[in-house]
Order: structure tokens, then C-alpha cells, then sequence
């Protein structure tokens, strides 16, 4: 038995509406005359972001950062290391952080605390996809996509193995016979 993609759940046109939906109500939100800096998590979220950021109608420069988070390829441990930082000033910036998935919360946690340090002017969060249910962690999410149940997903910037980020639709990672 091996893990593939087993079904759609959130189609791409239902992904493109959200994120147009989340993009409106950022820019509803920075009013203010600097430019936006988005710093997208490698690699998970560099789909969502760079559809987000087409869709935002605002000055913005963009930013990556990358995580490894220990634990199995289906389970994080919720330890998480920075192995690329942000190379730009953050001091006084307003900062939007964007990742693809919340899960446990540890890696945001982490992330926001880490960015939070580097003295932003603002800081909010926006995420694609939130599994509630298995949330250890309180985490302040400012714009989330979708809630979705504690399924394995994949697709739209989302890996199993490395593999199936590329997938243009979220599909539920199941076992297959071959
Ligand atoms: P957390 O620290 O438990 O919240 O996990 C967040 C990270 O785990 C995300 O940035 C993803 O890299 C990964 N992750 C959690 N759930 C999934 C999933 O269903 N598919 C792919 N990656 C996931």
C-alpha cells in the first residue's frame, strides 16, 4: 500500500475565490502609506503566496523565510528550525506572514515569536488551509482560507514526501493498492 492523492477537496476555482476574498480583506486593513512586506514560508506556502499577492492591490515587497520542522512526513513534532532567515531589515516594517497550513500551531507559534523579535511595526498572519481539531496551541491567525478536518492534505504548495506540490486543487492523501 502506498499514499497518493486520493480526492479533491477544495477545488482550484474554490482556492482562487478565497484567496481573492482574503487578499480584499487585507487590503480593507493596511491603510497605511509603507509598502506591505509578505514573507512567505518555504516551500508550503510559496503557491498561496504568490496567487495572494497578484490578487493585493497594495505596495508590497516579499520576503522568505524556511523552516524544517522534525517528525514523521505525515506528523510534525512541533520542533521546528530556521534554515533560511529573512535578510531584510524588519524594524518598523508591517509585516504579513503567510503560510499554507496550520496544524499544530507550534510552528507558527515559533515563526511569530521569532519575527516579533525583529521589531515590526505590525505583524499579521494569514493562512490557507487550519486544522482546528488538532491544535495544541493557541495561535492569533489573522486571515485564514478554509477550516478544514484532520486529513493528510496535499496539492497547491502542499507536500507529501517532497512530491505533489505542483497539484493545482488540495486532494486528500489516501492509501492506493499500488
Ligand atoms: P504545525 O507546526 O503542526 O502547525 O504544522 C505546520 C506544518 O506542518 C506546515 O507548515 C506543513 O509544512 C506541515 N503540515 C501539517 N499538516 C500538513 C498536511 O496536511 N499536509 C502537508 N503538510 C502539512
Amino acid at each position: 500500500m502506498s499514499l497518493r492523492p486520493e480526492r479533491v477537496l477544495i477545488d482550484r476555482a474554490t482556492i482562487q475565490a478565497k484567496v481573492a476574498e482574503m487578499a480584499r480583506a487585507i487590503e480593507a486593513r493596511h491603510r497605511h502609506p509603507e509598502p506591505l512586506l509578505v514573507v512567505s514560508v518555504l516551500r508550503g506556502a510559496v503557491i498561496f503566496a504568490a496567487d495572494l499577492m497578484r490578487e493585493l492591490n497594495l505596495a508590497l515587497s516579499v520576503e522568505f523565510v524556511a523552516v524544517e520542522s522534525y517528525g514523521s512526513s505525515t506528523r510534525s513534532s512541533g520542533a521546528v528550525n530556521i534554515t533560511r532567515d529573512v535578510t531584510e531589515d524588519l524594524d518598523g516594517r508591517h509585516v504579513l506572514l503567510v503560510e499554507d497550513i496550520v496544524d499544530t500551531g507550534l510552528t507558527l507559534r515559533y515563526l511569530i515569536s521569532h519575527l516579533k523579535g525583529k521589531n515590526p511595526a505590525s505583524l499579521e498572519v494569514a493562512v490557507l488551509l487550519d486544522k482546528v481539531a488538532r491544535r495544541q496551541i493557541e495561535v492569533k491567525v489573522d486571515y485564514t482560507g478554509f477550516v478544514i478536518p484532520d486529513a493528510f492534505v496535499v496539492g497547491y504548495g502542499l507536500d507529501y514526501a517532497g512530491l505533489y506540490r505542483n497539484l493545482p486543487d488540495v486532494m486528500v492523501l489516501g492509501e492506493s493498492a499500488s
